[in-house]
């Protein structure tokens, strides 16, 4: 990053009034005065000005969202849904979400602005769980659940073992707690499809540990420095 950029994103002085701090011998880059404002700092490189270090700020922001029905998880639409960062109204940075969900799903969505983070969380090999709660058509037998524990063919692909709990059976429809551990599109959908059963509704309560708990539909906050670090684990 060049030394006037470096200096302005720490917060100390425009790019301007860098450039002059430099000239005049006002900064030092690993213990040597610098005087050229287009040197260019380097990972690592230790910048003082009046005899002071200065960093950048890495602000990096983490969302939690609730997604409401209906929004779109991708920045535009043919369609003209809208989108979830339209319900992102106070932050000034530029979120992105963590994956994404159906149109349709409800429920936890994480957006930030690190993409380390984003690709870490998303990554197939890192296998962070998601769970979601499930109304679904149909009578889930003993059978069934076995299934869908053990894994089935979603076409062409058949899923890993999943976590199922059976908190509601009528006669004709089903309420489910599912964890899985991976995240082809659509697969919930698809995995109930697989023993008979259409999802009717689809909310994401949790990732990894974290929890969306009773954050109301629409709204978001920010996690909190333990629910980060639990969902880099
Ligand atoms: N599985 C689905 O089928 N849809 C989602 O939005 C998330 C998981």
């Amino acid at each position: 990053m060049r030394l006037n950029k470096y200096i302005a994103a720490a917060g100390v002085a425009s790019r301007r009034k860098a450039d002059e701090l430099t000239k005049n011998g006002n900064v030092k880059i690993n213990g040597q005065t610098v005087t050229a404002p287009g040197t260019d700092v380097a990972e690592g490189d230790r910048v003082e000005v009046n005899g002071l270090a200065v960093r950048p700020e890495t602000r990096f922001l983490y969302l939690l969202l609730n997604k409401p029905k209906g929004y779109i998880t991708t920045a535009s639409d043919e369609k003209g849904r809208p989108t979830v960062l339209e319900l992102i109204t106070d932050i000034e940075q530029r979120l992105f979400p963590v994956g994404r969900l159906d149109a349709n799903t409800t429920g936890m969505l994480l957006l930030t602005n690190d993409g380390d983070f984003a690709q870490r969380i998303s990554h197939p090999s890192n296998e962070t769980s998601k769970t979601y709660r499930a109304r679904v058509t149909g009578v889930l037998s003993k059978e069934k659940l076995a299934q869908l524990r053990r894994g089935v063919d979603i076409g062409g692909f058949t899923t890993s073992p999943a976590e199922i709990t059976l908190l509601k059976q009528t006669g004709s429809s089903a309420v489910v707690d599912i964890t899985i551990h991976e995240g082809k599109n659509h697969q919930v959908r698809r995995m109930f499809a697989a023993v008979g059963s259409k999802v009717l509704e689809l909310e994401r309560t949790a990732i990894g540990t974290v929890r969306l708990g009773n954050l109301k539909s629409g709204h978001y906050r920010k996690l909190k420095k333990p629910e980060i670090e639990a969902l880099l684990k």
